[in-house]
């Protein structure tokens, strides 16, 4: 049942999913993960191209689930805590916010995006961390940030962060990937909703998500479902529970009338 990772390293790949989708169909076994320092086709959520410069974090990891399929969109709210717990060790953890449904934030700026990926033997798990570049998402996406800079601009008598390795980082993530897929094969995600929902950005505000549709809705951001579906108060009051979609803007309630 629990989840042992063990990584294998390129110099250059088109995109480390790829790597992980092809051992997935070789029959490679569960955790079997590959880091890539460059990729040339790095790949993001709805399609989009994720610019992967030396320096930063890609990696994706081949899991096979012993829960059932409809939990495994679960899996990727669970990774964002794992990742936000990394993070939180080299950096002051109450920076560090989510966004649903998977991107991990600081300041409330994107530092690290998730891409699952299910086949029908198992799923992709793939992560890209900005560590010390910060490229734009394609698409006008949220703003972004990389780890080197947060701790550039923290150099002060009081600052305590130090700007850590590549390979320490992904050592660390792993260690809380581990854990957290391991307990997600015991418990599911419910065990760890309200932990995702303590590091929940913008609760209470109001939010606009497209969906995939690119349907625009505008609602209030209630949380999540245990099933880990979004909850989005409408004007009127009705509660819609969202599978998929983008948070594009958020903005406190308080602020509404303009
Ligand atoms: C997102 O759109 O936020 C998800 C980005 C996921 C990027 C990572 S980098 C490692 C793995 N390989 C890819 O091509 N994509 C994922």
């Amino acid at each position: 049942m629990s989840v042992s990772i063990s990584v294998s390293v390129y110099d250059e790949a088109t995109s480390t999913s790829d790597l992980a989708k092809q051992a997935l169909l070789d029959g490679a076994l569960s955790g079997t993960a590959f880091q890539a320092l460059i990729q040339t086709k790095g790949r993001g959520r709805h399609g989009r191209f994720w610019s992967s410069p030396k320096g930063n974090l890609y990696l994706s990891l081949v899991f096979l689930p012993s829960r059932p399929m409809m939990e495994w969109p679960g899996v990727s709210l669970v990774i964002s805590i794992a990742l936000a717990k990394a993070l939180g060790q080299v950096i002051a953890p109450n920076r560090i916010s989510l966004k649903w449904p998977n991107d991990v934030l600081v300041d409330g700026k994107k530092i690290a995006g998730i891409l699952i990926e299910a086949h029908e033997k198992g799923m992709i798990i793939g992560i890209g961390v900005n560590m010390i570049s910060a490229p734009e998402v394609s698409d006008g996406g949220w703003p972004t940030i990389c780890l080197a800079d947060i701790i550039k601009t923290n150099k002060d008598e009081t600052a305590s962060e130090a700007m850590i390795s590549l390979d320490a980082f992904r050592d660390i993530l792993i260690i809380e990937m581990e854990t957290a897929l391991s307990n997600w094969q015991i418990s599911g995600f419910q065990a760890c909703l309200q932990e995702w929902m303590a590091l929940a950005a913008f609760l209470g505000q109001m939010i606009y998500v497209q969906d995939d549709t690119n349907d625009r809705i505008e609602g209030v951001f209630r949380g999540i479902n245990p099933d880990g579906t979004m909850r989005l108060e409408l004007a009127g009051g009705d509660m819609l529970s969202l599978a998929a979609g983008d948070v594009k803007r958020a903005r406190p309630v308080a602020s509404l009338g303009n």
